[in-house]
């Protein structure tokens, strides 16, 4: 039987090189901490612990990752990789195997950490490395003549001819958890940085006579680590084109997967089209033949089929029915409710309202706190007063109703089915069905009115 896996995530440093108060593994990469994209890829192991080293802004990284699974090691000050490993490993049982990675390689695949704790399950070292086009300012992996793995070294203690290796160390590797412990209490600072290296244990399981296997990625992009914000953007970039490209091989047609972006889950039934320049946040989904126009965001939106978002819309816990037009500019915010066959046009915005099916407010208008029956226009310019500066109101509007433009609606207020409200009225109490009500001064014209002339 394999032996148990527990897990230690590095998070403690600063992140210098990101010029930042937040934490450098709370920098947002597709709307989620850096770190716990490397989280979700070790839950696909299902370890028996995992453990995160805190240290630099510990108490903001504890309650952003707060989760029954995870521990929290403190480690102060932070003192290198290998010291943190360390600190952490004492708070483990050792009777496993250990896995010990860092929080700032958000892409690691799940399958590759997998092979090197099957790696450790054996009784040897796994090491996660990669051969990288540049490997400047990254551990470089040192091999016998037999091509067996001997030693990492950091680059600023290289020689010239190991800064010439091509193959890094992607900061991943697992060991039977009571070796690892043992060489890890023997590791020295000695070296450029006056740090404790993790990578030092390599060299000293080769001491010690146990074979260090390494499992060679391919893809490159899923091993880099963020150290600055340059990095951070390119792999937004890596992410955010794997994303469009699993939706567009699903039947999404994205017309530049170069310019969208998804921040949580973006699900996309059969022909939908999204235009560029787009953002997703939160949880969206899109139903078959569903249209988003150019630089639209929605957070948290649910858009029926065939429905039409047109350019610059923004969109937020909404939902929409079918063969519904949104926009351009058009604004939903939360608790938006349309039905089918609803038009929200250009500057209008709409705020926990629920719109019967085929209801209108095309140009111009604020629909807030209420319920709108099916048919219902509600004409340019017009509003719903809401809030009366101390507390807001719900109003209902019925079926058919016909709101002129240029409207006041007083919350809260009552229009019902079939009324028609005349352009300019300012509505404070009960509209009755199946009249016109009218609130404005009547028009007056005077013959004898005769227009100002300059004097001189
Ligand atoms: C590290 C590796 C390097 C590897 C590279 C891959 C070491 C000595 N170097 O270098 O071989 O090629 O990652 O990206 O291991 N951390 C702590 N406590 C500390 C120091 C760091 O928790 O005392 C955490 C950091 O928060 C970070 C991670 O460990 O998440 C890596 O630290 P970083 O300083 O970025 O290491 P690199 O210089 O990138
Ligand atoms: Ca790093």
């Amino acid at each position: 039987m394999a032996s148990p896996l527990d897990v230690v995530i590095l998070a403690a440093g600063q992140g210098k090189r990101m010029h930042s108060a937040l934490p450098k593994v709370l920098h947002p990469l597709a709307g989620e901490p850096l770190v716990a994209h490397v989280l979700a890829s070790v839950r696909a192991l299902a370890p028996r612990a995992m453990a995160l080293v805190v240290g630099h802004g510990a108490e903001v990284v504890e309650r952003a990752l707060a989760a029954p699974d995870l521990t929290f090691v403190r480690q102060n000050p932070p003192r290198g990789t290998g010291d943190a490993a360390r600190v952490a490993l004492a708070e483990l049982p050792s009777d496993g195997v250990a896995l010990v990675g860092l929080g700032d390689v958000p892409l690691v695949p799940a399958e590759a950490l997998a092979s090197i704790a099957e790696i450790a399950q054996a009784g040897r070292v796994g090491l996660l490395t990669a051969r990288v086009r540049d490997p400047f300012g990254l551990g470089r992996v040192v091999r016998g003549p037999a091509g067996d793995v001997q030693a990492i070294v950091e680059e600023t203690d290289a020689t010239p001819s190991q800064r010439a290796i091509g193959e890094i160390n992607t900061g991943f590797i697992a060991a039977p958890a009571a070796q690892l412990a043992r060489w890890l209490s023997r590791l020295t600072p000695h070296n450029a940085q006056g740090e404790y290296y993790l990578t030092d244990v390599v060299a000293m399981a080769v001491a010690d006579g146990v074979p260090v296997e390494a499992h060679v990625v391919t893809d490159e992009a899923s091993v880099l680590g963020v150290n600055d914000r340059a990095q951070l953007a390119a792999l937004e970039r890596v992410l955010q084109r794997r994303k469009a490209n699993a939706l567009m091989l699903a039947g999404t047609t994205i017309v530049d997967a170069e310019r969208i972006d998804i921040r949580g889950s973006l699900q996309c039934a059969r022909d939908v089209t999204i235009d560029v320049g787009c953002v997703f946040e939160g949880h969206v989904r899109l139903a078959d033949g569903a249209h988003v126009g150019p630089y639209c965001v929605l957070r948290d939106v649910i858009v029926g089929e065939r429905t039409r978002i047109e350019a610059y819309s923004h969109l937020e816990k909404a939902t929409i029915g079918a063969q519904c037009r949104v926009g351009p500019y058009a604004r939903l915010r939360p608790g938006a409710e349309l039905a089918d066959d609803v038009h929200i046009g250009n500057f209008v915005e709409v705020k926990a309202s629920t719109l019967g099916q085929g209801s209108k407010a095309n140009h111009l208008a604020y629909v807030g706190d209420a319920t709108l029956g099916s048919r219902v226009n509600f004409g340019a310019g017009s509003i719903i007063a809401n809030y009366d500066g101390a507390n807001k109101h719900r109003s209902v509007i019925g079926d058919d109703v016909h709101v002129g433009s240029n409207c006041v609606l007083v919350a809260p207020i009552t229009i019902g089915a079939g009324a028609t409200i005349g352009g300019g009225s300012t509505i404070v109490k009960e509209a009755p069905g199946g009249q016109l009500t009218l609130a404005r001064a009547p028009q007056v014209s005077n013959a004898r009115w005769k227009r100002p002339r300059k004097k001189g």
